[in-house]
């Protein structure tokens, strides 16, 4: 029998991963203050986003996850948000178009601040100094005062996270993610690269059908669904205290909900099942990810998908799988082997970017044909286990930034330096972004071919 949940039951729980906060009357008080303020998603967003996932998992529906790996209160700004969500949508537009499916959107966006460390503390010539943990719990400058843990940052955290979201919510429901829009989403610095002419092409065909549908009654007028888009947010659940006190009980089901984010994750690092990461999120309703790496047995997978998703409800568990180019192929089958052998329903998704991650010219990067071939590889098993590979979930930002080596454009490692703004991992810059939908628009529509086949043949 589990034991009785409470929003605070992780307490009782060892756990990894936590700051030292110097003072902790301090933390408390901040705690308590962020309980008393307005949830940030409502409960029933998040119930219709386990609903399309729901989709996903019985294989009606591609997700798209994705944004910063850390979210920073220096590059909080209307452009930076915009831009993100144009590349995004862009996305999710070419993958609408070749899986010919519903693309669920999941921003890791207003939330994602806290980060794991593989080591408490950073070393620089002589000097060691605790670890940057993201905005929300300490700063990035590499000095003694910086490094401090801070609640104050919790405060700040919230209160970007609400600014983003209310202008995500504006985009995605006041007319600029209207499909008529479509050629309009291309960044200016995108116009010139090999994608753009593709992205043409495809926005082009889009727009001609929309002129088909104008033509016989069906506009973005009485259409809300050519004018509006479902775009929900996502974090890891990393720093409790701050979860804690953003859970609330839904009135109408007398649930617990976080209402920090629509879906929440658990990070690699803290997914010990005896552990609070777990404990926390068992007990809430929210859509949940497991990333799983290298390290997960089989037998592991299975109990935490038991403590996690008892009911085996569809829509509530995304494995976000995050092996590595060259570690998919040994990890990946044995994993889907357990859950199809179990018959647990989950959405399998491909995180290519954390197991991918290298270090050039004294930068942490990811070599953008790795991302591909772990992505291949993802796609490739799934079809031969008869499996749906239901997503990706990437890091990505929709600045130019030169962070991940390769792609069209090429970047090499002297090139880092010239635009390396992320205050964790490596991200995709919009154009790279782009280039990996249209190869997983291709993947996903050699699918559906193969699918017609077999129903045909
Ligand atoms: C992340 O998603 O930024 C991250 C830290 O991932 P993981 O837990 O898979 O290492
Ligand atoms: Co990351």
């Amino acid at each position: 029998m589990a034991q009785t949940w409470t929003p605070n039951s992780w307490r009782q729980k060892p756990i990894q991963q936590v700051p030292d906060y110097p003072d902790h009357a301090v933390l408390e008080a901040v705690e308590a203050r962020l309980a008393k303020y307005p949830p940030l998603v409502f409960a029933g967003e998040a119930r219709r986003l386990k609903s399309a996932l729901a989709n996903v998992a019985e294989g009606r529906g591609f997700l798209l996850q994705g944004g910063d790996c850390a979210e920073s209160f220096a590059e909080h700004g209307a452009d930076t948000i915009r831009d993100f969500f144009r590349a995004f949508l862009q996305m999710a537009v070419v993958l609408t178009f070749g899986a010919q499916q519903p693309v669920v959107k999941v921003g890791r966006i207003a939330g994602q601040f806290a980060k794991p460390r593989s080591s408490g503390v950073e070393k620089q010539g002589d000097v060691t100094l605790p670890s940057y943990r993201g905005d929300i719990i300490n700063g990035i400058e590499f000095t003694e005062e910086a490094r401090v843990p801070n609640p104050e940052r919790q405060i700040m955290a919230y209160r970007q996270s609400a600014a983003t979201l209310n202008l995500l919510r504006a985009f995605a429901m006041g007319g600029y993610a209207n499909l008529e829009n479509v050629h309009q989403w291309m960044l200016g610095f995108v116009k010139d690269s090999p994608q753009a002419e593709r992205y043409r092409k495809l926005a082009d065909r889009i727009s001609e059908t929309m002129d088909f549908m104008k033509a016989i009654g069906i506009t973005s007028e009485n259409h809300p669904s050519l004018r509006e888009t479902d775009f929900f947010t996502s974090h890891e659940a990393l720093l409790l205290g701050y979860e804690q006190a953003l859970t609330r009980v839904d009135s109408t089901s007398g649930d617990w909900y976080a209402t920090s984010g629509h879906m929440i994750w658990i990070g690699d690092r803290t997914r010990q099942p005896d552990h609070a990461h777990i404990e926390y999120c068992r007990g809430i309703k929210n859509p949940l990810g497991l990333k799983c790496g290298p390290s997960l047995t089989a037998d592991g997978l299975l109990e935490l998908i038991d403590l996690l998703n008892p009911a085996n409800e569809a829509g509530r568990l995304t494995l976000i799988c995050r092996f590595g180019h060259d570690r998919v192929a040994e990890h990946l089958p044995r994993l889907i082997r357990a859950v199809e052998r179990e018959g647990k329903k989950v959405v399998w998704s491909c995180d290519p970017m954390h197991g991918n991650t290298i270090t050039l010219n004294n930068y942490k990067t990811r070599p953008f044909e790795r991302i591909l071939s772990e992505v291949e590889s993802f796609f490739q098993i799934h079809r031969a286990e008869g499996t749906h590979p239901g997503g990706i979930h990437i890091e990505m930002t929709g600045n130019d930034v030169t962070e991940c080596t390769g792609g069209a454009r090429a970047l090499s490692g002297d090139d880092l330096a010239d635009r390396y703004h992320t205050h964790c991992d490596p991200r995709l810059n919009a154009d790279q972004a782009l280039e990996l939908a249209f190869l997983l628009a291709e993947r996903m529509k050699g699918g559906r071919d193969e699918k017609k086949m077999v129903v045909n043949g």
